[in-house]
């Protein structure tokens, strides 16, 4: 760090209440947050962690409209999904509050009434759509029609989900409310804009000449936000839900979610700190950062320090937003409408105790610099080849052998040799890394390091051969425990931000108390100390479990294929002349096998009432042959003959395609003659 500041107020993106959150989230935003917090409170450095639900905003509403219940519904029930599970993960909060706090609506509003009476307003009036008959301004969302790029109906007034083109409500053809599917007409309302124009030269100072350390992700787009010259941005809503504009003739108008939002964590740090939160806002020697997803930088690094530019008071802008980019889920992006993520309640619900793992994965593969992708297959590789494997192992075994040979007392150390003094030097450089990497945001790297450590145990013990020294050399084997076992300590520690229940859980066992980040490399544990019973701190993660997952991510897959289905357009008319010579039948399955060398036709033997014949089909990825036989299907009769793999085809096996690619062959509902023409 190059400056020493007397605190840390770590901010973490506000989740709106409108689902529970996900992998993407957690990787994004709360998983580092808690790494960096965790890490400054073994430093012993005073930090506070801000977090709370968004309950604001269009996708509250939307989400409760959807269900047809209450956006209070919506926020109450979400919101303590939220808290709970992230709770559950560990992510240690100082405060986890909500949007809809008497304390934020008060302060919001404060917010507001302050720029406005100071003049820090524009007010403009604009034509917005609106729906007569429900007697409403319509959001973007609410507004729906035919997509002009796709053709698609059933886009939204801000994108088409079905091409991704994003839409402004008025690129819409034939636009209606989703409110009451009136068609929607335009009506001039008036709001307050926050002139962004007017703070830009000071903006362009702090980031593009004072901040020049931010990620490179962040930087960038803050230049080029910039460097397109910013515009008045409407501060206020025509919408019912969110905090009342607080100034007369303001009826019926909210204050943009994105306006209240991000003054939550300012409402969440008062409702903490109601007698000290100022000096986490307003002294210089506070350093704030922001923890968000890269789809929040424009708002933390633009719009919300203008805002409190605006405000003045003292009121201090954040000293970095280290962003992180997208996860994406199996390779494909994670999305909340289409199902497509792993929810942290149900992952807490199907891995029960493994958090750290959760944890760990999310670390080693997060999206620092670019998107990243979360399989399951690295999830379970990386639990069982480096939790279990590397981490868990190394700890066993130096419990394990100092209970064997020293009934769990901690030997006192012999002299110490070469072998100690690398292992020591090695505990140095990793730490050294690792508070090197947290210190900037690399969390990854930083993980790796405090894994090297366990690397460095592994192969200290692997070197060393205590169990063979156990028949000759006690002494030097009770040296070598005794640096296993403070090798462990070291891990408790540099381990705990990533790891916090495993690290709790070996704390207790090496009876460490008040863990501290100067311990390591210190060796805390005293010769004569009882260690608890050894317990392994991780365990494999068998296939079965893994299967699960992708089954459940393949019937996902499946039902959005499904929903999102689209009938081929329809062919030709024919006359019913043209129809009538297509003599299509009903015949019955005598017998059926695969054709070698293929691994999609089935050749079956047909009872068509006559002669029998042939006829091979490609349908053997989705039918197994001897389920078939005896079972009826329909076919045209008379298709010209064809060569198919060498076998002469008579006919053609009637099937439909599933929106999911799966092939169902068609048969009749009951049995019916072979032979038997369909009409
Ligand atoms: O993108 C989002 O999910 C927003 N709810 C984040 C808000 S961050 C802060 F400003 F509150
Ligand atoms: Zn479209």
């Amino acid at each position: 760090m190059e400056k020493n500041f007397k605190r840390t107020l770590v901010t973490t993106a506000l989740p709106y209440a409108n689902g529970p959150v996900h992998i993407g989230h957690l990787a994004g935003v709360y998983v580092p947050a808690d790494i960096y917090t965790r890490y400054l409170r073994l430093q012993g450095r005073d930090v506070v962690m801000i977090g709370g639900s968004d309950e604001h905003g269009v996708p509250i509403t939307l989400k409760a409209r959807k269900e047809g219940v209450t956006p209070q519904d919506i926020v109450d029930r979400y919101h303590a999904i939220i808290r709970d599970s992230m709770k559950e993960l560990g992510i240690s909060f100082d405060i986890y509050s909500r949007t809809t706090s008497e304390i934020h609506n008060h302060t919001a509003s404060e917010f507001f009434r302050r720029l406005y009476d100071n003049d820090k307003f524009t007010v403009a009036t604009s034509l917005q759509p609106y729906d007569e008959q429900a007697g409403e301004f319509l959001a973007d969302r609410y507004v729906v029609g035919t997509c002009p790029r796709c053709g698609k109906d059933g886009a939204y007034g801000d994108q088409c989900e079905a091409c991704g083109t994003s839409l402004n409500a008025t690129d819409l053809i034939n636009p209606r409310s989703a409110l009451t599917s009136a068609p929607v007409s335009m009506r001039e309302t008036t709001h307050w804009f926050l002139p962004l124009d007017r703070y830009e030269s000071d903006l362009r100072k702090w980031i593009l000449e004072g901040h020049t350390e931010w990620k490179t992700n962040v930087y960038g787009q803050c230049k080029s936000w910039l460097d397109l010259g910013l515009q008045p941005r409407a501060v206020s809503r025509d919408l019912k839900w969110g905090v009342p504009v607080p100034v007369e003739g303001a009826e019926g108008k909210v204050l943009y979610v994105w306006f209240d939002a991000p003054i939550g964590y300012i409402s969440n740090t008062k409702e903490l700190l109601p007698d000290t939160w100022e000096t986490y806002w307003k002294d210089p020697e506070t350093r704030i950062i922001n923890f968000i997803g890269k789809d929040n930088i424009v708002f933390h690094c633009i719009v919300f320090p203008a805002m409190l530019m605006a405000y003045g008071d003292g009121f201090q802008l954040p000293d970095n937003v280290p962003a992180n980019e997208f996860l994406n889920l199996e390779g494909d992006k994670i999305s909340t409408s289409r199902n497509w993520a792993v929810w942290l309640h149900e992952y807490l619900r199907d891995f029960p105790g493994r958090q750290d793992t959760l944890r760990y994965v999310l670390t080693a593969n997060a999206p620092e610099t670019k998107d990243n992708d979360f399989t399951w297959a690295d999830f379970q590789a990386r639990n069982n080849n480096e939790l279990v494997a590397v981490l868990g192992n190394f700890v066993n075994r130096a419990m394990v052998l100092t209970h064997k040979y020293f009934d769990g007392v901690v030997p006192q150390p012999g002299e110490l040799t070469e072998a100690e003094t690398k292992v020591a030097a090695e505990v140095e450089a990793a730490k050294n890394a690792l508070t090197e990497a947290i210190e900037t945001f690399h969390f990854r790297e930083a993980l790796k390091q405090a894994m090297e450590i366990a690397r460095i145990g592994n192969r200290y013990l692997q070197e060393s051969e205590p169990w063979k020294l156990a028949k000759t050399d006690m002494g030097r084997v009770a040296t070598i425990l005794y640096t296993a076992v403070n090798l462990c300590a070291d891990l408790a520690v540099a381990c705990e931000p990533f790891l916090p229940f495993a690290a709790a859980r070996l704390a207790a066992m090496l009876r460490l108390e008040n863990i501290s980040w100067s311990m390591i490399g210190t060796n805390p544990v005293a010769p004569g100390t009882q260690l608890g019973t050894p317990e392994l701190l991780f365990e494999k993660i068998e296939d079965e479990a893994i299967a699960a997952q992708m089954k459940r991510l393949e019937d996902i897959k499946k039902q959005n294929q499904i929903a999102n289905f689209k009938p081929e357009p329809q062919a030709p008319e024919i006359d019913f002349e043209t129809f009538e010579k297509a003599d299509l039948r009903v015949g019955t399955v005598l017998e059926c096998e695969k054709v070698k060398k293929s691994n999609k036709i089935l050749k079956f033997l047909i009872d068509d009432g006559m002669e029998k014949r042939i006829i091979v089909s490609g349908i053997a990825q989705h039918y197994d042959p001897k389920d078939l036989v005896g079972t009826q299907v329909c076919f045209i009769a008379n298709l010209a003959p064809r060569k198919i793999m060498g076998i002469e085809s008579r006919g053609m096996i009637l099937s439909a395609m599933n929106a999911d690619g799966r092939l169902v062959l068609i048969a009749p509902r009951s049995e019916v003659a072979a032979g038997a023409q369909i009409k």
